[in-house]
């Protein structure tokens, strides 16, 4: 015997069974959502059926929480504000596809769909804001390298969307700059999922010469807030430096967890 019998407690003992399954039921079920959220094809087929009621079903799952909420936010976008999306859509952060793909269901078929990536992963590590240097590794070098522009227009083919523009550079590049100048002199939708702060700011600055029109723009960030205040201070510091240059209207139009949708108005 590894225990004397009077230790033995069969309510402890219960107690402690129904944990473990518990724990483990709840493991098991986190894993399953985790794959089903994350396979495209799955989520493509639902893009018309997620709805408040699936968000509310599966918000306790990150996963599921995050591409349902956005996918609904983006569906909701795009038919309430239809009339002032005149402009083309770009993406800045690309890595596989998965929100290129989404966004070639949701609009209409005469915009122009650009995406720009290194499409060999992030450029830096994560940054800590106050500091201005390497703190906590949340995000590495060379993350989300598991794509290639070769790949993604296999994936784009696949799922027969448009003819889609892939650039591949960092945001900051003069070359890249050019070349998106070239693409597009209107853009309405900007989808920023690029992780890093640097890279944000990075991102807006690249659009900014699009302001100048003084028309409606979309700007939709992704993983915002997942590491500390990375994105958001990216944005608040652009955004001190441009909103009384460009005069806009700020309005944040819808969030989930790990996103926030804003609408420029002049
Ligand atoms: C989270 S992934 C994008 C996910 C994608 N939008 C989706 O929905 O599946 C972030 C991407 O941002 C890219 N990225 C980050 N900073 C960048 C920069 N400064 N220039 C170019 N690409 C950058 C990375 O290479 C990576 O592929």
């Amino acid at each position: 015997m590894f225990f004397k019998i009077s230790y033995f407690n069969p309510v402890k003992l219960v107690k402690f069974l129904s944990l473990l399954i518990e724990n483990n039921f709840n493991f098991i079920k986190n894993e399953f959502l985790n794959r089903k959220f994350f396979n495209i094809k799955y989520l493509i087929d639902q893009l018309y059926n997620f709805n408040e009621q699936t968000y509310a079903k599966y918000h306790s799952n990150v996963v599921a929480e995050h591409q349902i909420g956005r996918i609904v936010n983006m569906r909701n976008l795009t038919e309430k504000y239809k009339n002032e999306i005149t402009g083309d859509f770009l993406e800045l952060g690309v890595f596989q596809g998965y929100s290129l793909i989404f966004f070639d269901r949701f609009l209409e078929k005469d915009k122009k769909i650009i995406g720009i990536d290194t499409f060999e992963g992030l450029p830096h590590d994560s940054v800590d804001v106050s500091l201005g240097q390497k703190s906590v590794e949340v995000w590495v070098k060379g993350e989300f390298n598991n794509t290639s522009v070769d790949n993604v227009k296999k994936s784009l083919t696949k799922f027969k969307c448009r003819d889609v523009s892939l650039l591949q550079g960092v945001f900051s590049e003069k070359k890249i700059k050019e070349e998106l100048t070239k693409l597009s002199d209107h853009i309405s939708i900007v989808h920023i999922d690029c992780d890093l702060r640097d890279s944000a700011y990075d991102a807006l600055e690249l659009i900014k010469s699009y302001l100048n029109q003084k028309k409606t723009m979309f700007i939709l960030f992704d993983d915002w807030g997942v590491h500390q205040n990375e994105i958001p201070d990216g944005f608040y510091k652009w955004i001190n430096e441009n909103q009384s240059k460009f005069n806009f209207n700020l309005e944040k139009i819808y969030t989930t967890n790990y996103t926030r949708y804003y609408k420029l108005s002049f």
